[in-house]
């Protein structure tokens, strides 16, 4: 008797090769004749190229070519975001003039037998360049730093606003205001794996080995950037070492490597070092959030107002939106909400794990936690009585919510009813106790994917789709799928990702890929097994063979009379030997459904933590932490806690350690590397509990799955800005909670 694998932890069924090192990587593919490509960058972070001098480096050894935008060939803007799947990290083709826009912007590229020849020769190009101040900071330009969006006649168009009721005429008459701004720094992914390369050209077809987190969208974008027909392309990403939203969209070192194996008529492989993660290839960018909120003595909202900027390039606009969150949260009738960009001399940012939604909900939840102490109520309490029984932005219900359930849950497994609201009442021997609380969101998608999937002959399946498993756990969530439709065993069902050349297939973005391509998978496979049952009666020597296939069942890898159990039956692969076939295919597609247009759709869950703060060292430490995720229904219980782990680890460096810092004179970020730019270790993060609820969104599928990569970062900063407040009395309204902030606020108030 098979059990069906789904909501149970399965192991990855890719962990076996990446442990043991056959899991290939982008750069990793081994190739004949490879030339390497190492990049000069700008080091100023404005101006403009006057002059490339490329004679002492083009003599150095094992020097192939240099290319720059003096004598490399034509690349194309792309058409982008009018196209589905067509969008770009950065729409400037690298060397297209001469203009600098940022620190670390490609100059020039030196191709040589050896990664050490080219990197030693790109040291040796000279660049002149006429420089000129960049605007590095939101503070420094005319539309950062406190100046005022709302009201203010020459204020520029905002991005991105909504408002329902009248906000402001209700915040003048609340009898409770409240009106702070809260700031998160600039944020830089930092996945293992480094973006890089691989170029193959044959003749005028082109293989880019990628570390990707969308084949297809890279692939697109290729076909647009290069000027070449899309069957001309193939783009491979087997095995990503994650991502975190800089591998969503494709960099200029793409076409860059391309353009350089033409050049040389060799492979090129192009990797990027540590530091150009820092300029080349996207990141958070800094947000500011003018929060103003009217309530009522008894805490329930009456108007919130949010004005929100955010940087973005010289090149690029770029919105990370937090309006979209302010109009949802919280039950509100006045709200309005607006946000600008401010253009930086910096790269393109790009979406970061919990886009949009965890910087803003720093700034609304840091709120939220500011009116509970002005009002003297619980800050959880404040919660339950905005809570949000809809979704007012639209007035569209909730598909499925039970955020109630996760606060009422988390605060009896953390034990908050204890929880004393003095400040610095809490002891653990000479250590003080903080405790802080947040509420998590991020909404729920289902965009397109196609997915085949094969019955095989030898007993196994194959699933295959043009989308990646960015180490997430994709892989192993269509092993599981097709497992529980045809009961054959998850490790006899081999999946094929990772090529763009496969059926299309989702981006691994937004937290969408699994609820994207289950409905695709569980049809694909239903297909293929009434293919089965099909060739059933066909063959000569079938014990099915006169039988109705309407009177057949495949179930536990067997096909039987449907009246029968599946032992009375035969295994599926003596049909197709019988008939002679190698295999039979089910091929389909997931759409968005007219159902869930109806449906607001998001995940919610609750966090739950405990700082302990020595006062005398000014140590601040990480001691407990409890989440409590409504999330749909879980498909791999494994990966999914590793969601939301992940997550929760992401938001203590968040609320700790993350920031960007640029240098004011040439904009250059100097904590380039993984000593200065400070992530969690393992001693950072205690033990984290996570609960599901496990409710199934069946608006969202059969299988009920909505999608947890990104939630879990949400609310973290808040929850632990907060508990640092009930430990030493000071709210930090400016991300990363420093050391120096606690004393230097400490020594202000002394
Ligand atoms: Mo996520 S920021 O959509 O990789």
């Amino acid at each position: 008797m098979s059990t069906s694998p789904i909501g149970t932890p399965v192991s990855r069924i890719d962990g076996p090769k990446k442990v043991s090192g056959r899991a290939c990587y982008a750069i990793e593919h081994p190739m004949p004749n490879l030339a390497f490509a190492a990049a000069v960058t700008s080091t100023v972070g404005s101006g403009g190229i006057t002059a490339i001098d490329t004679a002492d480096a083009e003599k150095m050894p094992g020097v192939l070519a240099i290319l720059h935008h003096g004598n490399a060939g034509r690349l194309y803007r792309p058409a982008g975001a009018l196209e589905e799947m067509s969008r770009p990290g950065e729409s400037r083709p690298p060397f297209e003039d001469e203009n600098i826009y940022y620190y670390g912007q490609y100059v020039a590229l030196v191709v040589a037998d050896t990664y050490e020849q080219a990197r030693d020769a790109a040291s040796q190009v000279k660049v002149s360049y006429d420089v000129k101040k960049p605007l590095v900071r939101m503070r420094d330009s005319p539309l950062g730093g406190g100046s005022k969006l709302a009201g203010e006649a020459n204020a520029p168009a905002p991005k991105a606003q909504y408002s329902r009721g009248d906000a402001e005429a209700a915040y003048q008459q609340a009898p409770v205001k409240l009106d702070y701004t809260y700031i998160t720094p600039v944020e830089t992914h930092n996945p293992m794996e480094m973006h890089g390369t691989l170029a193959v050209w044959e003749g005028d077809r082109l293989t880019l080995y990628e570390s990707s987190q969308g084949v297809v969208n890279h692939h697109n974008v290729a076909s647009q950037v290069l000027g070449m027909p899309p069957e001309n392309i193939e783009v491979i990403s087997r095995f990503i070492g994650s991502g975190f939203g800089c591998k969503l969209f494709p960099w200029p070192h793409s076409w860059l490597a391309a353009m350089a194996a033409k050049k040389v008529n060799r492979p090129v492989q192009f990797a990027l070092p540590r530091s150009l993660m820092f300029s080349c290839v996207g990141h958070r960018p800094s947000v500011e959030q003018h929060i103003r909120i009217g309530a009522t003595q008894e805490g329930h909202l009456t108007a919130l107002l949010n004005d929100v900027r955010n940087g973005t390039s010289f090149v690029d606009e770029f919105l990370e939106d937090c309006v979209d969150p302010t109009k949802m949260l919280y039950s509100c009738p006045n709200v309005a909400a607006r946000q600008i960009e401010v253009k930086l001399n910096v790269g393109t940012p790009t979406p970061m794990r919990g886009p949009g939604r965890t910087p803003a909900l720093f700034g609304l939840e840091s709120a939220l936690d500011e009116l509970a102490i002005k009002l003297n109520l619980d800050p959880l309490e404040v919660r339950l009585r905005n809570y949000a029984e809809k979704d007012e932005s639209d007035g569209r219900p909730w598909s499925s919510k039970h955020l109630r359930e996760a606060y009422q849950m988390g605060a009896e497994k953390f034990g908050w009813s204890r929880r004393n609201p003095q400040v610095g009442s809490m002891r653990n021997g000479s250590e003080i106790l903080g405790w802080g609380m947040a509420t998590c969101t991020w909404p729920a998608h289902q965009r397109a994917a196609d997915v085949r999937v094969r019955l095989l002959a030898d007993g196994t399946a194959r699933a295959s789709c043009a989308t990646q498993d960015i180490g997430t756990g994709t892989y192993t969530i269509f092993a599981e799928i097709v497992s529980d439709r045809t009961g054959i065993p998850v490790d006899k069902i081999d999946v094929v990702l990772g090529d763009s050349s496969l059926p299309p297939g989702p981006t691994s973005g937004g937290s969408s890929a699994t609820s994207t391509v289950i409905p695709a998978i569980a049809m694909a496979t239903d297909k293929a097994m009434q293919a089965v049952l099909k060739a059933a009666p066909k063959a000569a020597d079938s014990p099915f063979a006169k039988a109705d296939p309407k009177s057949l069942k495949f179930s536990q890898g067997r096909v039987h009379a449907a009246d029968q159990t599946p032992d009375s039956g035969v295994r599926f692969q003596e049909i197709l030997l019988a008939n002679n076939l190698v295999g039979l295919d089910g091929q389909a597609s997931t759409n968005e459904t007219e159902a869930q247009k109806k449906y607001s759709t998001h995940s919610f869950g609750a966090h739950f933590c405990e700082i302990s703060y020595d006062p005398d060292i000014v140590r601040l430490r990480v001691t407990r932490w409890l989440t409590v995720m409504d999330g749909g229904r879980m498909i791999n219980l494994k990966t999914a806690r590793n969601q939301i782990i992940g997550g929760v680890v992401m938001g203590i460096g968040m609320a700790l350690f993350e920031e960007t810092i640029y240098d004011a004179r040439n904009a250059q970020p100097v904590n380039d590397n993984y000593a200065d730019y400070l992530v969690c270790t393992n001693a950072d993060v205690p033990d984290i509990d996570v609960v599901f609820l496990d409710y199934p969104d069946t608006v969202m599928s059969e299988y009920g799955a909505r999608g947890i990569g990104e939630i879990g970062l949400t609310g973290c900063a808040s929850a632990l800005t907060m508990a640092t407040y009930h430990a030493t009395g000071i709210r930090i309204r400016e991300l990363p909670i420093r050391i120096e902030k606690l004393i230097s606020d400490a020594a202000s108030r002394a």
